[in-house]
């Protein structure tokens, strides 16, 4: 088409691009990101924020209409330990005191509900100074819900409301309600992991039994020593060199292996393995037996303590699911259910909350809170979405008691509790309905459901893997006056 012009007004010059727009143009994502305004004008990254807003505005609308009140929580807080590092803020009117940005608003929102707002929810802002991934940013977003006078079914119950709504919104029609609940044991003894992608197979299966006698002392002596030995069957991978396997092992010492045992079954009916040697006939034939394995599969092994030998296989499970180009079209989504209160922080030297430590521990385990704190579970459900996790939530404690008890377990003194978590443990004693609640990861669900491989393709202004903004040059020094107004000096 060619046009005449009878008039020409030019409203905005614009001098030479830094970058070609073209949509395949490779351009390094720290420039893009410098002009992320120009970035913004890539029709996939239009589309991407006007699916997020479909997606926002189909959890909202389902919320609003379950009788929810959206309501605004602060975000200069105090900072109290709740499992990540806070970013603080200096009070200029209370000299070398800070607040901290919220990591979520967890403890507000449970004052709501002993303040009588019994379902409440926020499409909340999140700070979390930790070190970053593809599904992880420093600030991010959370739809956020709390409820009074429920169990943990009935906050699940509503959250697959919301899920159900959401996913009509965007034309996703092949998940299927009510989901699955798992075991948060039976993820780690299946899967490994507490947030298993269930959309292929590859089980991790315990071999421990099997070869707990063997010649082969690497899986002998862990075996008899309370660790665990499992392995993935690996279908299609039979026929790979020994140097392609071998290559693997980098993989599993990645995630803390020593090492990393393979059988290859060749399709032509050969067994290649370092270790098949050490095995007496029976032993083989049971693992074979176990493993299910015929020609052109690839048996891969971690002998470990259960933590490490779970990590282990649960990454090679999933690099291999790549490597074999096993398809994973669809969504799953399921629920895990039932995690243990607590995990041993190896680095800390200390028990720490494997939720966050204002979660119900189970009725049966109360009184092994501080006789076997590793052995309590816990009320608490995360939802599980093609293999992340999406959301999360637990029942809360509503008893100023159990709420001092769970502190002290973590490693907090009286004082401390008192110091830190004073208003929390007041308002408990003040009379606390019983109240449970979950908070959606909103950047990660949209991720997914847009299938994009960085929650950084579904937020308009993200960071960059070093919590840095190239468009703006956040974070930035200030000056000398600034800082003299918060009282302080950099070292
Ligand atoms: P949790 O810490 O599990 O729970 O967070 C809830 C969900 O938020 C998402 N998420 C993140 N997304 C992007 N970047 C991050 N750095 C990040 N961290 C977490 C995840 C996660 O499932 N207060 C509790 C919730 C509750 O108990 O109600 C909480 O914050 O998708
Ligand atoms: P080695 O006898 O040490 O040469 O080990 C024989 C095979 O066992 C090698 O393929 C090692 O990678 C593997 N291996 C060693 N330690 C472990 C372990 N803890 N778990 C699984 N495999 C291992």
């Amino acid at each position: 088409m060619e046009l005449l012009a009878k008039r020409l007004v030019v409203l905005s010059e614009a001098q030479p691009l830094p970058y070609s727009m073209d949509e395949d143009a490779k351009v390094r994502e720290e420039l893009r990101l410098k002009y992320r305004y120009l970035d913004l004008r890539r029709p996939q990254l239009q589309k991407a924020l006007r699916f997020r807003h479909q997606v926002q505005m189909a959890a909202e609308k389902y919320l609003n209409g379950d009788g929810f009140t959206c309501i605004e929580t602060p975000m200069l807080c105090k900072s109290t330990p709740e499992g990540a590092r806070d970013y603080l803020v200096p009070s200029r009117v209370h000299p070398g005191k800070f607040y901290a940005l919220p990591q979520s608003p967890q403890i507000f929102k449970q004052m709501l509900m002993v303040g009588g707002m019994d379902k409440y929810y926020q499409v909340a802002r999140c700070f979390r100074d930790e070190d970053l991934r593809a599904d992880r940013q420093p600030e991010f977003t959370q739809v956020d819900i709390e409820m009074s006078f429920v169990e943990g079914d009935d906050v699940c119950d509503m959250m697959e409301g919301v899920m159900a709504e959401t996913l009509k919104a965007v034309g996703v029609t092949d998940v299927a309600f009510p989901l699955q609940k798992m075991q948060y044991a039976d993820a780690m003894r299946d899967y490994g992991c507490d947030r298993p992608d269930v959309r292929f197979g590859m089980l991790l299966h315990d071999i421990t039994d099997i070869v707990k006698d063997t010649g082969f002392k690497v899986f002998a002596s862990v075996a008899q020593s309370g660790g665990v030995v499992k392995a993935i069957n690996v279908k299609g991978a039979g026929d790979w060199s020994r140097g392609e396997v071998e290559k693997l092992a980098g993989i599993a010492e990645a995630n803390g292996a020593k090492g990393m045992a393979w059988v290859a079954f060749t399709t032509d009916g050969q067994e290649k393995s370092p270790i098949k040697k050490f095995f007496t006939d029976e032993e083989w034939a049971a693992l074979k037996a176990e493993m299910e394995v015929e020609p052109g599969d690839l048996l891969l092994f971690a002998a470990d303590k259960p933590e490490i030998a779970n990590a282990v296989l649960s990454a090679l499970r999933l690099h291999m699911a790549d490597a074999m180009n096993i398809p994973r079209e669809g969504h799953a989504l399921l629920w895990v259910v039932n995690f243990p209160m607590f995990r041993y922080d190896e680095d800390e030297k200390k028990y720490a909350a494997e939720h966050h430590p204002f979660t119900h521990v189970l009725k049966e385990d109360l009184d092994k809170i501080e006789s076997d704190p590793l052995a309590c579970g816990s009320y608490s459900y995360d939802l599980v979405m093609d293999g992340f996790e999406v959301g999360g939530g637990t029942i809360r404690i509503h008893n100023a008691e159990e709420q001092r008890r769970i502190l002290r377990v973590v490693g907090l003194t009286d004082e401390e509790i008192d110091e830190k978590f004073g208003h929390l443990i007041r308002a408990l004693e003040l009379g606390a309905p019983p109240h449970g609640g979950i908070a959606l990861g909103l950047d990660r669900l949209v991720m997914l459901l847009a299938r994009k491989d960085s929650i950084r393709d579904v937020i308009a202004f993200p960071k960059t893997s070093s919590a840095s903004d190239p468009m703006t040059g956040a974070p930035s020094a200030v000056t000398g006056r600034q800082l003299k107004d918060v009282s302080l000096r950099i070292l």
